[in-house]
């Protein structure tokens, strides 16, 4: 029995295979009376047209133990058997009781599968599966065709929530019935991608933010990956049905012959009895437990990306650097367009040198200039990504991970480079590595701009190369992290298409998605923050006009947005008039404020009846500051929101609210409720009791608006008052 976080896991060392007993909320210290019931009660019934013994779900489930579900295990000998026997050989409590580890062995065909389960203090299951082949004279060959782990959900778990998306529009929120069959969700793409599951749940009826129980998996791999949600008549035993998933492995792609193995991917699981905002807690927590989680506060960043594009003009790029230094920014990135023949994305992807026609000084002037402010120098690389007309594959045609026969059609005019070839990783890692060298470079923003199709190997007979192409381009990250040990690498991919726990081990942050405007941006930062904390997600404020969307939107609402996660500038702030630098310039030193709150605190999402408006915000873990959005996304039919309850707060504690002015005001839509007077005035103290349990009536504001709140509590008889971080 493993628990941690409120969660326990329950497994039962049966013979042959272990079965799970339960997964979900922690059940408590058990006595033998208890276990012997919970073993007792685990068997159901035995049905008519049925195997003789009740339905069990094991731990790894095969046909077997007659499972007619989606396997744990799938893999075949080439011309023979695919049914595997295994039955457990080995296992390991942990002192702790937070770890087991389980060893399965089908010995006749020497086939050994290890499971390892640890749940955190957080809540967290992360488990771990890989099958090995034992050292050995003439085994034959066995190839694994998938490796999934697959946990239990009862019957009071009868809705799912999964996410899709697209270019501009990452992980958008999809709900079902949990009927009969099976909900697959996968990824072909070489990477998680722009319609990545993301995080599959199911829940109790209407499971919403703060309320609800929530079981949920995430698939921590950056390559092709599926995620499975099942419900078979005949359930899983007496659970209702399954949830899991693994790599998506494509055929032939993973061969064991004697002495080899395969490792799945991590795959994460956690159990809420409080609704989705529970869920993100725990994986928040978690990722911030991690030794190498970013410490230091987020610089605010400035990327040329939106402001120039292609047209890297030094005099426009030491302007920007000068007005971005002026308004508060602390790091400067370059992105695509500074290395040879990329004067589009036509061309030039692999020729990892600064192009001397556009920069004849290198790129000194704009390392010097963001240097002189004291400001971080950031690069873009695309090293995975090659065009055909490049030196490097003109030199190297057999780099292309692509059918010898030819490369398939071109994604944004590019193909894919093998960095499971030895000498093409070597030659990718070596500038990078150069690079980062000569300019002391303190960030990297690595993007990936295709998917992979036909990701063939050509120094191996053209085998499917997904899964080493993934793992080539962990240890890339790794070597370099190891070489430049405060180097910061931000995935970015398309926008959002590589999202997930797998990449973060290897890297500081993401780029969330390639829109920028805010409408947009409230929904997808909503949803990335499921997963993921604030301070990983990159958050740009853009122009007025969004270049994904063209709608046009007010810069208070796009700076509102923008301070709920790792905050940047996109905008041309070379154009910006005196009146939007100024209004730049109060929302870095809020953001500076504020950082250290939203980046360590817990996310609080409101739960409301009406989709037009977004309730949202961090709270301090002591419960003892706040800081809230209430943002509109459109016009909604009724007049004015009602009370809004405020989530997260202490019912226990009073609180000063106020309304930060840094981020400006929206325009209302009706006349403002009378308190807000009182709060901008700051003299509104509100009992924690009544912001929880009624709430406050939020002001009806114009569409595409959004206003802050910040509180903080104020000091009980004998604490100090703490003006910190007061407005
Ligand atoms: C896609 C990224 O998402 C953008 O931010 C930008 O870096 C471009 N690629 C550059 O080509």
């Amino acid at each position: 029995m493993l628990r941690g976080g409120g969660a326990s896991l329950i497994v039962e060392l049966a013979e042959p295979i272990p079965r799970i007993l339960h997964w979900g909320a922690d059940l408590g210290e058990l006595g033998p009376g208890d276990l012997g019931a919970l073993r007792l009660t685990a068997s159901g019934v035995v049905a008519h047209n049925s195997p003789a013994q009740p339905r069990q779900l094991s731990v790894l489930p095969t046909e077997a133990d007659v499972w007619s579900g989606t396997p744990g295990i799938e893999g075949f000998f080439v011309g023979g058997t695919a049914f595997l026997r295994l039955a457990l050989t080995g296992f390991e409590v942990s002192p702790s009781g937070s770890e087991l580890d389980l060893l399965l062995t089908d010995e006749l065909l020497a086939v050994r599968v290890s499971i390892h389960y640890g749940l955190d203090r957080f809540g967290i299951l992360a488990v771990r599966a890989s099958v090995t082949r034992p050292a050995g004279p003439a085994l034959s060959a066995f190839v694994v065709s998938g490796l999934n782990v697959l946990l239990p959900v009862p019957g009071r778990a009868v809705e799912t929530l999964d996410f899709t998306g697209k270019w501009g529009r990452e992980r958008s929120p999809q709900r079902r019935r949990l009927d009969f069959g099976t909900q697959v969700r996968e990824s072909r793409r070489g990477r998680p991608s722009l319609d990545s599951p993301y995080l599959a749940a199911v829940g109790t009826e209407s499971f919403g933010f703060r309320h609800g129980e929530v079981w949920a998996v995430h698939v921590g791999w950056s390559g092709n990956q599926r995620y499975v949600t099942e419900r078979l008549p005949e359930g899983a035993g007496v659970h209702h049905g399954t949830l899991g998933g693994g790599e998506l492995l494509l055929p032939g792609e993973i061969v064991l012959g004697p002495g080899q193995g395969y490792q799945a991917p991590t795959v994460y699981f956690a159990w809420s009895g409080e609704g989705l905002d529970g869920i993100a807690g725990a994986f928040h927590a978690m990722l911030r437990d991690r030794p190498g989680h970013p410490a230091q506060p987020r610089p605010l960043l400035v990327n040329t990306w939106e402001a120039v594009y292609f047209d890297h003009d030094l005099t426009t790029l030491l302007t920007l650097i000068d007005k971005a230094a002026a308004v508060g920014a602390e790091r400067v990135v370059l992105d695509d367009g500074w290395f040879e023949g990329r004067r589009d994305d036509s061309n030039g992807l692999g020729d990892w040198f600064v192009d001397k026609k556009v920069w004849p000084e290198g790129l000194w002037p704009v390392v010097e200039r963001a240097r002189s402010h004291g400001m971080q120098f950031g690069l873009w690389f695309e090293p995975e990504m090659v065009n055909l007309g490049s030196r490097i594959i003109g030199e190297h045609p057999d780099w292309l991970l692509a059918p010898t026969r030819g490369a398939g059609p071109a994604i944004r005019n590019q193909h894919v480079l093998n960095l499971g070839h030895p000498a093409a990783w070597d030659y990718v890692f070596g500038r990078i590595d150069a690079l980062v060298s000569e300019y002391s470079i303190d960030y990297i923003k690595w993007d990936h701009n295709r998917e992979l199709h036909e990701a063939a190997r050509r120094d191996a007979n053209d085998r499917p190369g997904v899964n080493a192409q993934t793992l080539a381009l962990y240890r890339m990250l790794d070597a370099l992290k190891s070489r430049h040990p405060s180097l910061e690498i931000e995935s970015c991919a398309s926008g959002g298409g590589r999202v997930d726990l797998g990449i973060l081990q290897h890297t500081d942050r993401v780029w969330t998605s390639d829109c920028n405007d805010p409408v947009e941006r409230q929904q997808i930062q909503r949803w990335t923050a499921q997963l993921i904390p604030p301070e990983l997600m990159g958050a740009h404020v853009a122009s007025a006009r969004s270049h994904t969307t063209n709608r046009t939107s007010a810069l208070s609402f796009r700076l509102v947005t923008s301070l709920f996660g790792h905050a940047g500038i996109e905008e041309d702030l070379t154009r910006a008039s005196a009146a939007e630098l100024e209004a730049y310039t109060a929302w870095a030193a809020l953001y500076k404020r504020v950082r250290g709150l939203i980046h360590s605190g817990r996310l609080a999402r409101a739960d409301l009846p009406d989709d037009a408006c977004l309730f949202h915000g961090v709270v301090a873990h002591d419960r003892s500051q706040a800081l809230f959005a209430w943002a509109c996304l459109a016009t909604s039919g009724a007049v004015e929101s009602g009370r809004v309850r405020f989530p997260g707060l202490d019912p226990s504690r009073d609180y000063r609210v106020t309304l930060p002015a840094e981020a400006g005001f929206p325009q209302l839509h009706e006349r403002a409720p009378e308190w807000l007077g009182t709060a901008r005035a700051g003299s509104l103290t509100v009992s924690g009791r009544l912001l929880t349990a009624i709430g406050l009536p939020m002001p009806t504001l114009d569409p595409e608006q959004a206003m802050l709140l910040e509180l903080h509590a104020e000091p009980g008889p004998g604490e100090p008052q703490d003006r910190s971080s007061r407005a």
